[in-house]
């Protein structure tokens, strides 16, 4: 236990997210699962071989679709309300009638669950709002959308980012405004976070620390970002133009029940370069280190605080296991 701002914090993770664990395992003579990876359509369990989307659908025309990825924790899916509800809000902004009630979703993702038993999954539910001419208007869908989880075994973390952090670059792209395609909806169109990826890894980093059109940091890629500076942790606002991400609303809200102060408020590079800690989150990743920024260190590995809301965030997730 250390203290933090005052208040006794654990300074070591109670189970490490994303490593193997003892889960208890199937008896082989009595249960043949799929091998993942394997996709659920319907409730229908589909090596990915099969679960296939025609050459007109609107995903893969136009990127006209949406997703969710949760994790398993202790075999368990976690925090699937919360991306449930972010599925939703991300359908209403791009004016798409979702036809399946939560239990739906549920029942997908219970059905690839058990196929899985003894493992941690990712599960990634994807959405098409269907298939129809080739014409982006929406009023040509020609049928009901089209719904694919896809399930795979979640692959121990690079221990290097664990250890050391990972190394951001500052691409020249720029994150989408909000008032073009607004990062808070989840859709399959990834193509600004993807240039800003090859960005980034042209210049030796491991991902992208994206600005705004007026410099203000964002986000990752595929994560949010926070720095500390003098005790107190930094996170970009809503409306700057990011994920809503799950992760970093729980970090906020256990960062804030250790007593710490977190502010959601734009800041620049300035900032990020004389921080005294800085870490990334997302569902995968709970909260990890930032090790550099553009090749300047801001603190190698988990940083005091870091860690301490990484592992309240982590028994945060194990105590409210049956309540999703
Ligand atoms: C752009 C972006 N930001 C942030 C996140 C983290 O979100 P969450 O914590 O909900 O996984 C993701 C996750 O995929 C993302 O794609």
């Amino acid at each position: 236990m250390k203290a933090v701002n005052g208040n006794l914090v654990l300074l070591k993770p109670l189970c490490p997210p994303l490593l193997p664990r003892l889960l208890p395992q199937p008896n082989p003579k009595e249960f043949l699962p799929m091998q993942a990876p394997f996709a659920v359509i319907k409730g229908q369990t589909l090596p990915l071989n099969q679960a296939l989307v025609p050459v007109n659908d609107r995903s893969f025309l136009f990127g006209d679709s949406l997703y969710e990825v949760v994790s398993t924790y202790q075999g368990k899916p976690y925090f699937t309300r919360d991306h449930l509800q972010r599925l939703r809000a991300t359908a209403a902004g791009i004016y798409f009638d979702l036809p399946w009630e939560d239990a739906w979703f549920e029942n997908e993702i219970r059905t690839g669950l058990n196929q899985m038993p003894g493992q941690e999954a990712y599960v990634r539910i994807v959405v098409s709002r269907g298939s129809g001419d080739f014409n982006i208007d929406i009023d040509t869908v020609e049928t009901e959308p089209f719904c694919v989880t896809i399930f795979k075994p979640s692959l121990p973390m690079n221990p290097r980012f664990r250890a050391q952090g990972f190394s951001l670059a500052v691409p020249e792209t720029r994150r989408n405004s909000p008032r073009s395609l607004n990062p808070a909806f989840k859709t399959g169109n990834y193509l600004n976070n993807i240039l800003c990826l090859k960005e980034a890894k042209d210049q030796g980093a491991d991902d992208a620390l994206i600005l705004d059109l007026e410099g203000h940091i964002t986000e990752l890629t595929t994560s949010n970002f926070f720095i500390v500076r003098q005790g107190e942790i930094w996170t970009a606002p809503l409306d700057v133009g990011i994920l809503d991400g799950i992760t970093r609303r729980y970090l906020i809200q256990v960062a804030r029940e250790l007593g710490l102060t977190v502010h959601e408020k734009r800041f620049g590079l300035e900032e990020v370069l004389s921080a005294d800690e800085a870490f990334v989150s997302s569902t995968l990743k709970g909260a990890m280190p930032v090790w550099k920024v553009n090749g300047q260190v801001i603190h190698e590995g988990y940083g005091e605080i870091n860690r301490a809301v990484d592992d309240a965030y982590w028994q945060y997730v194990e105590a409210h296991l049956d309540s999703y």
